[in-house]
């Protein structure tokens, strides 16, 4: 031990890390506020070279305990630990990023509005659609959604006014801001049509396929449960069988009201239209009820020049 010791010493510069070794003499002694034995001891830092004093404070049978804290002065202590906190939110970030790009494009957003957001959005041509549907993606509570209304946009008379455009950029933005406030993805989008289709998917489903995908119990528990729910083009399904269309919104409308969860819908029907089309009355099952109450009574109207025909000009 002792050979050892005087082998390593020297080079160690007395940073002799949590190893014992002998006392300095008694005199050298000194008593910290709290009456404790300690030696104040040159250290070497391993960061910068400089030299700094630590405490050691007295161990067992003589021997003392190194406190020089892995052998840095207190600047490349602090310069380190700041660091590594750098480092861990740097790490976290781009966690955070990767999560939101995976969700993107894992939360029903179709491939053609992947990419757009309010900023590709000309405002000129829905001013009042655009500022509510933007306030209510930045207001939007993403880590206690309870009780946030329910939007609807609309258009009864001209197809392409940016209805799915703005929903996509309501779904965006949220992505944008979510920062771990959730577990999952904090949105769903799908349209109507692609809804029914993968429940009706279900029912064709192989043994082994229902015991590996989603039964259509998981595909409407999810639409329940996600902080905030988007339908596209509700009013779309084609009304082969009227009851199983309604009794389905009905249990997803039903259960969003009941948890007082929000959503955002897009229809090319008024609301005499999403009344026939969802139930609204007693003796078919009352969704529109549901939803007309979950918008505060109010659906946003954008009916007016489509950007389709615009596009469609451009050569
Ligand atoms: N104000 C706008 N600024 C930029 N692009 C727009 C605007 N409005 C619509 N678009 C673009 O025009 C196309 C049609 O818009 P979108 O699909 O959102 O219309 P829609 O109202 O949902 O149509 P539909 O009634 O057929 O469902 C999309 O490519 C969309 O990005
Ligand atoms: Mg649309
Ligand atoms: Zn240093």
């Amino acid at each position: 031990m002792g050979e050892w010791m005087d082998k390593w010493l020297p080079e160690m510069k007395r940073n002799d890390g949590q190893n014992s070794r002998q006392a300095p003499p008694a005199s050298q002694l000194l008593s910290d506020e709290q009456g404790r034995k300690y030696y104040e001891l040159t250290f070497k830092c391993l960061g910068c070279g400089g030299e700094f004093k630590a405490r050691n404070y007295i161990f067992i049978n003589g021997y003392i305990w190194n406190t020089g804290k892995a052998g840095y002065c207190p600047e490349c202590s602090e310069k380190r630990s700041a660091k590594f906190e750098r480092d861990e939110k740097e790490k976290a970030d781009a966690d955070l990023i990767e999560k939101r790009e995976s969700w993107r494009e894992s939360c029903g957003i179709p491939l053609k509005y992947r990419f757009k957001g309010f900023q590709h959005f000309e405002q000129s041509y829905q001013p009042k659609a655009f500022m509510m549907c933007q306030d209510y993606a930045q207001k939007f509570p993403i880590d206690n959604p309870q009780g946030y209304p329910s939007l609807v946009l609309y258009s009864d008379h001209t197809w392409g006014t940016g209805k799915t455009h703005l929903a996509c950029s309501i779904a965006h933005h949220i992505l944008s801001r979510w920062s771990g406030e959730t577990g999952t993805c904090p949105v769903k989008f799908v349209s109507e049509p692609v809804l029914f289709e993968s429940i009706r998917e279900t029912y064709n489903f192989s043994f082994q396929e229902k015991e590996q995908l989603p039964s259509a119990k998981n595909i409407i528990d999810l639409c329940i449960r996600v902080p905030l729910l988007i339908i596209d083009d509700l009013g779309k399904e084609e009304v082969s069988d009227l009851r199983f269309v309604q009794r389905t919104l009905f249990s997803i409308f039903d259960g969003r009201y009941n948890a007082e969860l929000p959503v955002v819908v897009t229809a090319n029907l008024n609301d005499v239209g999403l009344r026939s089309h969802m139930g609204g009355n007693a003796g078919n099952e009352a969704s529109f009820n549901r939803l007309f109450e979950m918008c505060k009574g109010e659906f946003v109207h954008m009916d007016g020049q489509s950007y389709r025909d615009k596009l469609a000009r451009v050569k």
